[in-house]
């Protein structure tokens, strides 16, 4: 389904639990590889892993495996040196940096754009110089989106855990607010927007509905619906469902 500017709303699925449930037994299966393939072939625009610094999930040879086997990789990474290193090596079409803990169980929070830039500024650079889309994982704060404007990053991926995790309505609408604010400020700023944590089959619908936001990348629903009923049938439900959000959103405008 196209967006407002006429820009196609893109789903990007995140493999990573494919391979959490494989290293629980640290054998060959399931593959995250076969979940990219069987992905694509439903519906979805790029596929999406993550490198974690304790290669909790995901290893370097997904990373090369899944480069060479899917159309459009994502991949998912801290700055720090040695991820950066097999990030050159491997040459995915995007990166999309974030902050990273060691003890967290997923992505906490946005990136500091503003506290980091000196280091973030060179990276994207670098990136860039070797043909690779830098995009940048931020919270929907206005300072942090002008601040990856300035250092020359081409893509902002706006978190939406907040939004996910909100417990009451008023609060789940008041960090809605918050994303639609900062979506329209970043589309001003010329910036390609995506976004992504925590999104379901429940809540995706409205963040849908935002014309600014390009793309949505979502694993971890996605994935244990597969467990129910298969990859192939998870992601064609979840690109039918944002699609079918879109329609309503134009048609209301
Ligand atoms: N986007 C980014 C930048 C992430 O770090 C993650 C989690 O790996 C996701 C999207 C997907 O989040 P979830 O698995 O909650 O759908």
């Amino acid at each position: 389904m196209r967006a407002q500017d006429g820009r196609v709303m893109r789903l990007g699925v995140n493999v990573d639990h494919i391979a959490t449930i494989r290293q629980a037994r640290r054998g060959r299966h399931p593959d995250p590889i076969e979940a990219g393939h069987v992905a694509e072939r439903a519906g979805a625009s790029s596929i999406v892993c993550h490198l974690r610094e304790d290669r909790r999930h995901i290893q370097d040879e997904d990373v090369r495996k899944l480069r060479a086997a899917v159309s459009r990789l994502n991949l998912e990474m801290s700055i720090a040196r040695d991820i950066v290193a097999v990030a050159l090596e491997v040459g995915p079409q995007q990166v999309t940096l974030v902050p990273e803990r060691r003890q967290e169980l997923t992505t906490e929070g946005g990136l500091d754009v503003v506290k980091l830039r000196r280091r973030l500024g060179p990276l994207i650079e670098r990136f860039r110089g070797a043909g690779i889309i830098p995009s940048l994982f931020i919270n929907p704060v206005a300072t942090q989106i002008r601040a990856a404007r300035q250092l020359g990053a081409p893509v902002i991926e706006l978190h939406t855990g907040r939004y996910a995790e909100a417990i009451s309505a008023t609060a789940r609408g008041r960090e809605l607010a918050a994303l639609r604010k900062a979506s329209q400020l970043a589309a001003a700023l010329g910036l390609t927007i995506a976004a992504g944590h925590g999104l379901d089959y429940e809540n995706t619908g409205a963040i849908a509905q935002i014309p600014e936001i390009e793309e949505l990348n979502i694993g971890f629903s996605i994935i244990t619906r597969a467990l129910a009923v298969g990859m192939d049938e998870a992601v064609r439900q979840m690109v039918r469902l944002i699609a079918e959000q879109r329609v309503d959103a134009l048609q209301a405008a």
